[in-house]
């Protein structure tokens, strides 16, 4: 046999099913745990939802003013927390944290939670205007003193509602579908 025919019939297959495997368990096992449900860091202070949207129900968008006017939802500054706590719970070690840093001009970093691949499109603004509740992709924000993601961010998540939405709109809704097609969410 030519060496060449071995190679071909023997060493290039078993090669290409080694690469296949390798390439597979390495994705499997380094899959960013941001795509998955559940994802929870720490956060530098400790804020909470339960108490601020919950108990004290501020609206979610007096924090999120961004969900319906661009693309990301973001998250509020320092000193739109100190539009109360210039003069709530001063004497609290986290309130009193929060002021050094707001006096010190710096950004709060708050760790990021649920974080699409950058080839990935999401704009929060047809889907708030659509009228599809903040709860219905993030879950019972208002009860967690910890955010959690509630969504899997997963591409057949995003295609599952947009197939079918209905559930998720109000009713009589004239929305039907969100977009299939590739270049919508991949631009
Ligand atoms: C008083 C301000 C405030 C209010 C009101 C508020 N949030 Fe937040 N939200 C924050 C801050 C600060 C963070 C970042 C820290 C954290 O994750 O807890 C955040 C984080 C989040 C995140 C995670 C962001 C990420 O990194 O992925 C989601 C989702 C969220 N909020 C949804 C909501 C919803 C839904 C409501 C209404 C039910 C709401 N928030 C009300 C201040 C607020
Ligand atoms: C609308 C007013 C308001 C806004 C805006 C607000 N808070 Fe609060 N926050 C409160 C009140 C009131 C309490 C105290 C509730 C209680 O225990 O009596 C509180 C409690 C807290 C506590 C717990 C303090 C402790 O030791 O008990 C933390 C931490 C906190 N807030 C952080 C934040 C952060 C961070 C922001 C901005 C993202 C923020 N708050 C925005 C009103 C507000
Ligand atoms: C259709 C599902 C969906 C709805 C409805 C939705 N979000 Fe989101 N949200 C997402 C996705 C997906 C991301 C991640 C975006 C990314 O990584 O680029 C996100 C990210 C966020 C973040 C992190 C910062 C950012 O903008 O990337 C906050 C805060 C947030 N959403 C708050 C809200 C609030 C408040 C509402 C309701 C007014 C809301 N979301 C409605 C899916 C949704
Ligand atoms: C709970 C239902 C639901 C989920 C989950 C959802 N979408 Fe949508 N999306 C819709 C609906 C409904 C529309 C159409 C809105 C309209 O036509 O007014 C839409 C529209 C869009 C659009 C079109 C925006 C434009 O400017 O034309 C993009 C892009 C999009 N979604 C991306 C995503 C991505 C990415 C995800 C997953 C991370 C996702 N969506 C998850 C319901 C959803
Ligand atoms: C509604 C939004 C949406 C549409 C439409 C969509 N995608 Fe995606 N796609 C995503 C999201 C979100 C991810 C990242 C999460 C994941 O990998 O599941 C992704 C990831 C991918 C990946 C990377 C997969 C991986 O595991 O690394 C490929 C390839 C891809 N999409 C191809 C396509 C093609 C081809 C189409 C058209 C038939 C398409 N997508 C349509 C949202 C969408």
């Amino acid at each position: 046999m030519h060496p060449f025919d071995r190679a071909f019939r023997l060493i290039l297959p078993v090669g290409a099913v080694a690469v296949l495997v390798t390439v597979l368990a390495v994705g499997w096992f380094t899959e960013p745990d941001q795509l998955l449900k559940g994802y929870e860091p720490a956060q530098p202070i400790p804020f909470s939802h339960k108490l601020h949207a919950g108990t004290m129900k501020v609206p979610c968008l007096y924090c999120h003013v961004g969900a319906t006017r661009s693309r990301i939802a973001g998250v509020p500054s320092v000193e739109t927390c100190m539009n109360c706590h210039r003069v709530t719970k001063t004497d609290s070690p986290a309130i009193i944290q929060l002021t050094r840093i707001y006096e010190s001009g710096r950004p709060l970093l708050w760790k990021r939670i649920h974080d699409l691949p950058d080839y990935v499109y999401f704009d929060h603004r047809p889907h708030v205007h659509a009228g599809i509740a903040c709860q219905t992709c993030h879950g019972e924000v208002q009860t967690m003193d910890v955010v959690y993601q509630h969504m899997s961010m997963r591409m057949g998540n995003c295609l599952g509602c947009h197939r079918d939405p209905h559930a998720a709109l109000p009713e009589h809704s004239p929305v039907k579908r969100g977009p299939e097609n590739c270049y919508a969410c991949h631009r």
